[in-house]
């Protein structure tokens, strides 16, 4: 497959069906009682800064960011963040990232935060 065929989009209401089956296949039935989920109830994610990578009309891969709070702090918080199956370990996970991250620090973001693995965010 070539990155070339692959866009990557700010994300609107029309992806979310195709996000939510992307999460269940890589995070599971389990993901709603997540910690960072739980976060994520209080408020919805942040369209701004969310993305999709799209190819052939299909969504392939996903990054959300939702504001949060603690304290008088405030940051984004970074995720979830995947791809599907057929696409990881092209550079696509990488891309969403810093695509993400350089709208969060052009919206003023003074912070970003996740839970993940750290040999990858790292
Ligand atoms: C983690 C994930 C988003 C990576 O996306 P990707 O597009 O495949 O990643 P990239 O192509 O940008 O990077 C691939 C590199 O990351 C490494 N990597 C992937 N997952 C990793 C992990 N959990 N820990 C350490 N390294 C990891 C790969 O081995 C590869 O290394 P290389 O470049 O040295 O070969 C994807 O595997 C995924 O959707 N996983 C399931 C959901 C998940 O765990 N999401 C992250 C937590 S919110």
């Amino acid at each position: 497959m070539s990155l070339a065929d692959v866009k990557y989009l700010p994300e609107t209401p029309a992806h979310d069906a195709e996000i939510e089956a992307i999460n269940d296949e890589a995070f599971g039935p389990g993901r709603f009682v997540l910690a960072a989920y739980k976060i994520r109830e209080s408020g919805g994610h942040d369209r701004s800064m969310s993305y999709v990578a799209v190819k052939d009309d299909t969504v392939i891969a996903s990054v959300r960011m939702t504001r949060v709070a603690a304290g008088a702090g405030r940051a984004m918080m970074l995720g979830p963040l995947a791809v599907r199956p057929a696409f990881k370990n092209l550079g696509i996970g990488r891309k969403l990232v810093t695509i993400a991250l350089e709208a969060a620090r052009k919206a003023g973001a003074p912070a970003v935060i996740l839970v993940g693995d750290e040999p990858y965010y790292g």
